[in-house]
């Protein structure tokens, strides 16, 4: 399968996606899980089994998530992965409708990317010395990337879009992907955000731009309703920009699960 290596992040981080891009093959028809190029993650979790089957995707990839725990759950089943000898950790999950498509275009209409900058979505033409470097650039932010072949478009239908400045180095990044199963309850909405701007180009609405431009094409083109985006306590900037696209804290959380002996301390989101 072209570009199955390209798989980015820590040696932990790899490891997780390259058994999340083989596992996928085997849970891609249960609409209780999805992928997201990162790890297969339990998208709804209101079921009795939610933290055994959350121990056993951490048993299999060294890392998982649930994405929509209800925030009255949480400590619950904090307890439940402490006991089992597994890390955790929660953030908030933001989530936006048609009032963000709203001050998405609200946003276009008023403000413009700087002039030395152009825009491209990655795609299966885009160089992979390209996608290399966008990966270290938003990894260097923070934030974790996803495999090549779904930053490209190829695994799960969304768009991944990079800003590139004059000298054709990427400078900034915002996603959204439709991966949620067609029975689920989130089945028109995108696991959206992944938005970063390299440091020296902080502060002129480049992400700002770029994240209400990933808006309005899956709004337009995958008819997406729904943004869903997790944001890590004390992410001051992130909440803000968020704010400023409509997506708004919700009664979830996010709830990711690592095994120690991969990651110290580590998350799975920002
Ligand atoms: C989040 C991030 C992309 C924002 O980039 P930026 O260039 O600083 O932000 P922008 O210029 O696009 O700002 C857009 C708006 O958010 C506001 N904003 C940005 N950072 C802010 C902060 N720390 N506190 C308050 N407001 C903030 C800006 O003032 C601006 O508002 P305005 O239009 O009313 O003037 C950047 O800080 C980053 O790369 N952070 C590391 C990665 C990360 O945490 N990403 C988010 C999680 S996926």
């Amino acid at each position: 399968m072209r570009f199955q290596d390209e798989i980015f992040g820590s040696e932990a981080q790899k490891t997780v996606a390259t058994r999340a891009r083989d596992l996928w093959r085997t849970y891609k028809n249960d609409g209780r899980y999805s992928y997201n190029g990162r790890a297969v993650v339990l998208t709804e979790c209101e079921g009795d089994d939610t933290a055994d089957l959350l121990i056993s995707l951490t048993q299999a990839q060294g890392a998982t998530a649930c994405l929509f725990l209800p925030r009255a759950q949480s400590e619950k089943m904090q307890n439940a992965i402490r006991a089992s000898g597994l890390s955790s950790n929660l953030w908030t999950m933001c989530r936006g409708q048609k009032s963000t498509y709203d001050a998405a275009n609200r946003i276009l209409n008023t403000y413009s990317l700087p002039e030395d900058l152009t825009v491209e979505c990655l795609s299966q033409d885009t160089e992979t010395h390209f996608v290399e470097s966008f990966a270290s650039m938003v990894t260097d932010c923070g934030v974790l990337v996803m495999s090549g072949r779904v930053m490209r478009g190829l695994d799960i239908p969304g768009v991944t879009l990079a800003a590139i400045d004059g000298a054709g180095n990427p400078v900034a990044s915002a996603w959204g992907y439709k991966c949620y199963h067609e029975k689920s309850g989130y089945a028109d909405h995108a696991f959206w955000g992944g938005l970063s701007c390299r440091k020296d180009r902080r502060g002129h609405r480049i992400a700002l731009i770029l994240g209400a431009m990933s808006i309005v094409r899956l709004w337009d083109e995958f008819q997406v309703r729904g943004f869903c985006t997790g944001v890590a306590a004390g992410n001051t900037a992130s909440f803000s920009v968020c704010e400023k696209l409509g997506i708004s804290p919700s009664d979830y959380v996010g709830f990711g699960i690592t095994d120690p002996a991969m990651f110290q301390g580590g998350s799975l989101t920002r």
